[in-house]
């Protein structure tokens, strides 16, 4: 009897590892994505009204995780909650915890197993489905969203992204066209070649500027040719690819005893971008999941980035501006000039991480904003940022009720309005105080997997979750950092490179003048760990 249990356990164990996956072959790069963390998603169910699970203990899982490189950064910045990302791809997992067993987390598990398979009985409080849902087949759609019913803690929210119609049926013919040509390939390196020469011969041939066919072609070509081979196979040379509309999943998801509770993007959900005639008319519309199925066809929208919560939960979609002192805010706008008139009616411009601008020209948005970048990384409750603007427009802060009410309301208006219309990551609202070291010690400390990020992808992963490209000076400093070195003797180390013709140090354009090369590494290390301190890259 124990025998047969024991052939029946390595059975299942050999099918589970033999099971194939073209991600094998062809893997997928896997990053961090801000739209998927914890904070932000905590962050909309209390916009909506509804209690949200403790971030820095929260319990997360992520289905098809790849290399766990969304998971990863996650890990080692919130070391009290504890994380669980499967995938079917043996080797991107065994990637995965490749760079684990360096990091040396113990609040991460990378797993490889099918979804088909997961049948654990713990709740997560977040449960992250990015990239998976429109890419399989129905019956593990339907898996997904049953492991999204069982396995959610009452107040958990799982985010799920897909693509959608009728966006993409655009994409999808030219997917269409590209699985027709590579088919006659044999192997995934020619198909790939082949359906991108595809798409660049019928750009270049279907002439005319005025073209519609024409210039949607162009514009998918400029699209795709910055992305990676892993993501162009798998989006479009993949076999399983059923992009579904909005309202139908929707309604899959109420079939399992869940409701959609909002976008991601939160900024998807207003009409504001809108004609008038088209706001207006939605606002007939007698549900929310018809006002955003419309907006999909006004858009032509073609991912989604969508919120699920259990069914039994009552969201309210109206904002108001005082709920603001349920949040902690933290910015990432940069004031255009250095010393901004705070006190006239001048405009004051601000500038987002992809170079969106917001001005104002209220002294007392002005002088909130420039107080919340000078306090960034960390955040700052709503008294605080009264406190901290009142002390820069030389006032006293008030003490009436009444007052704190109405500044509460005015600041209310605006940083809700931020959050709720700037790309994701301008302007944080965040259910937890985020507390970081803003004190550059002498022997300063990167966070590991930035200190491996450097070196591997001249790129890292900053504390909001966003990736962050590194300069050359910035890849050498980054694995000195490790809190055993002193900062003067990062500085002499940079010295000896130049030195040995290691490294260049440039003034104005041209190779600086070996009497001014200390006192510009000086200043560029200086700079670099300024930065890094702003993104919340150094441990205490
Ligand atoms: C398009 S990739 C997305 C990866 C990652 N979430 C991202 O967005 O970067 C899809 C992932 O799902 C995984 N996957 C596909 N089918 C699966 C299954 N049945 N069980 C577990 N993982 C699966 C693949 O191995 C692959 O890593």
């Amino acid at each position: 009897m124990f025998l047969n249990s024991l052939l029946f356990l390595r059975e299942i164990a050999l099918s589970q590892t033999s099971k194939t996956t073209s991600y094998n072959d062809i893997p997928y790069e896997s990053f961090p994505f801000q739209q998927t963390h914890p904070d932000r998603l905590a962050t909309i169910a209390r916009l909506f009204g509804l209690q949200s699970p403790n971030v820095e203990t929260c319990k997360v899982l992520e289905i098809g995780c790849a290399s766990g490189n969304n998971l990863l950064p996650m890990a080692e910045y919130l070391p009290n909650a504890s994380f669980l990302g499967i995938d079917l791809s043996i080797n991107q997992i065994a990637e995965g915890n490749k760079l684990l067993k360096t990091l040396a987390l113990s609040n991460i598990e990378l797993r490889c197993q099918d979804i088909l398979d997961f049948n654990e009985e713990t709740k997560f409080d977040f449960i992250i489905v990015h990239g998976i849902y429109s890419w399989v087949p129905a019956p593990v759609q339907e898996k997904i969203l049953a492991i999204s019913k069982k396995n959610l803690s009452p107040d958990g929210v799982a985010y799920i992204s897909y693509n959608v119609l009728p966006g993409w049926h655009m994409r999808g013919m030219i997917r269409d066209m590209m699985l027709y040509h590579s088919s006659k390939f044999p192997d995934n390196v020619s198909k790939i070649s082949q359906a991108k020469g595809l798409l660049e011969f019928l750009s270049k041939s279907v002439q005319g500027d005025k073209n519609p066919y024409g210039i949607f072609l162009q514009s998918e070509l400029e699209l795709l040719r910055k992305q990676n081979d892993g993501y162009f196979f798998h989006e479009f040379l993949e076999e399983n690819n059923f992009p579904v509309y909005f309202h139908e999943f929707s309604a899959a998801v109420n079939r399992n005893g869940l409701k959609y509770l909002g976008d991601s993007d939160v900024r998807t959900m207003s009409t504001r971008d809108l004609t008038p005639e088209a706001q207006q008319l939605l606002t007939t519309t007698p549900s929310m999941i018809e006002t955003e199925q419309y907006m999909d066809f006004l858009r032509n929208r073609m991912f989604r980035t969508s919120l699920i919560v259990h069914d039994d939960k009552k969201p309210v979609y109206n904002l108001n501006a005082a709920d603001i002192v349920k949040f902690n805010v933290t910015s990432n706008l940069t004031p255009a000039e250095q010393n901004m008139d705070l006190h006239s009616s001048n405009p004051g411009q601000f500038i987002a991480h992809d170079g969106t601008a917001i001005g104002t020209s209220e002294p007392l948005m002005k002088a909130v904003l420039v107080y919340l970048y000078e306090s960034s990384p960390n955040s700052m409750t709503t008294g605080e940022i009264i406190a901290g603007a009142c002390k820069k427009l030389g006032l006293n802060p008030p003490l009436a009720a009444e007052e704190i009410a109405k500044l509460t309301a005015q600041i209310g208006q605006t940083l809700i309005m931020a959050y709720t219309s700037l790309p994701v990551g301008s302007l944080e609202l965040t259910t937890r105080p985020i507390n970081r070291s803003c004190l550059v010690s002498s022997k300063p400390r990167a966070f590991k997997l930035a200190q491996i990020q450097a070196v591997t992808m001249g790129m890292i992963t900053n504390a909001r979750h966003q990736m962050i490209k590194l300069g050359d000076f910035e890849k050498v400093l980054l694995p000195m950092l490790d809190g055993k070195t002193d900062v003067s003797e990062i500085i002499s180390t940079f010295k000896d490179m130049v030195n040995t013709n290691k490294i260049i140090v440039k003034d104005g354009g041209t190779q600086a003048d070996a009497t001014r090369v200390g006192e510009i590494i000086q200043m560029q290390v200086e700079n670099a760990l300024k930065t890094l301190t702003k993104n919340g890259m150094l441990v205490a």
